[in-house]
């Protein structure tokens, strides 16, 4: 926006938040932070809403979802798309949720932003209920890739960890994606006496398809505060556990920032299989090397999953900000991201408390409402 001076006392620009900024911070560029990292990955949550309800992240009887006009609109997710991947160096966009698959006008978005100047990889994560009838209409929109949820190949558990029946849909989902899609990636979260046991079956199954499996470590973001730092399933045993049926050994390619620490499979024979992934976000956090930036559905910019504030880019946006604005509240609040999350600390450094975990504390929002 150019500002024309009449000898008049200059009006904030338009939807300008009146609070002081940081003089230290970017002015022009990415979205560097004070420890010299770069975000060229953003993930957008789409909606905090969602047709599973995980007992790792949501209460049985859900959350109250935020009203719809608080919500970006597909102009808004674009827009915001836009200025990340013109003006800040985003290069790969993530679609998360809650459930993305919820919004009626997801395809219309992916088309939006493929269509945009300086094209994103463009890729969805998805519990894959309803992806069976969409999955064509997604790739032709230009989506690149997609990662499903599955956490176990038994309705039972499945129902048990979902509190929904809906394996059946989720794998007519993953089939859909599968012949969609070059690259299917699935995510699975281990809970202790739940489906722990499953872990090498699943991965059995997903080598069979030529899926990409990879474990998360539970994080505290669970609605009902149930996390537990001894009761969490550890990389070390998800390896453990794999260990009794294949042989895994670390792949050489270079991890390039990837949160996931990946493994070659072999059978018995020395045979190889494929590939499996171990995301260790507590035991073994990789904060250091985070490309990640995110927005909420509510257009808040979030720094890392586990920071406790936002900086609200819809307000602006509404208010009339135009992009420059925009982009400058962006590089701030990224400016501000912390180093760690602290999610592992072994005390508060006061002696007197030497829980792990002790030193942090759990966002307000859970997985659902931030966006995986
Ligand atoms: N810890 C780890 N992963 C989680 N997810 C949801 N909640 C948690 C949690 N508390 C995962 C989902 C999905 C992705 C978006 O995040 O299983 O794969
Ligand atoms: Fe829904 Fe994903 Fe949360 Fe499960 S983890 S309730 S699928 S948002």
């Amino acid at each position: 926006m150019t500002t024309v001076s009449l000898g008049m006392p200059r009006l904030p620009a338009a939807g300008v938040p009146d609070v002081a900024l940081p003089a230290d911070r970017p002015a022009t560029g990415g979205l560097v932070d004070r420890f010299g990292r770069v975000a060229t990955d953003l993930r957008v949550s789409l909606t905090d809403r969602c047709n599973l309800r995980c007992t790792y992240c949501m209460p049985a009887e859900g959350l109250p979802t935020l009203p719809k006009d608080s919500v970006m609109t597909r102009e808004e997710i674009v827009r915001l798309v836009g200025v990340a991947t013109r003006d800040l160096g985003v290069r790969q966009v993530r679609f998360t949720g809650g459930e993305p698959l919820l919004r009626r006008d997801l395809v219309e978005i992916v088309r939006d932003c493929a269509a945009l100047p300086l094209r994103p990889e463009l890729s969805l994560t998805t519990n894959a209920v309803g992806l069976d009838s969409r999955a064509a209409a997604l790739r032709e929109a230009g989506l690149d890739r997609v990662n499903v949820s599955l956490d176990t190949l038994d309705p039972d558990t499945f129902a048990t960890l979902a509190r929904r029946p809906f394996l059946a849909r989720t794998l007519a989902g993953i089939d859909a994606a599968a012949r969609e899609f070059d690259l299917v990636k699935i995510n699975a979260v281990l809970v202790r006496g739940v489906n722990l046991d499953h872990a090498a079956e699943l991965l059995a199954w997903c080598l069979e398809r030529g899926f990409e499996l990879r474990f998360i470590e539970q994080m505290p973001l669970d609605a009902d505060h149930a996390w537990d730092r001894a009761a969490m399933v550890t990389a070390a045993e998800v390896r453990e556990q794999l260990g009794e049926r294949f042989a895994l050994e670390p792949d050489e390619e270079p991890r390039d920032g990837a949160p996931a620490e990946r493994f070659v499979v072999r059978d018995a024979h020395g045979g190889r299989l494929g590939r499996v992934g171990i995301i260790a976000s507590v035991t073994e956090p990789f904060c250091g090397d985070c490309r990640r930036t995110r927005l909420t559905a509510e257009g808040g910019v979030r720094d890392c999953l586990f920071a406790h504030t936002e900086t609200d880019l819809l307000g602006p946006l509404r208010a009339g900000a135009d992009d420059a604005v925009l982009a400058d509240l962006w590089r701030t609040a990224m400016w501000g991201k912390q180093a760690g999350h602290g999610m592992d600390d072994t005390g508060s450094g006061t002696d007197l408390d030497t829980r792990p975990g002790s030193g942090f504390t759990q966002p307000a929002r859970t997985m659902s409402a931030i966006g995986g």
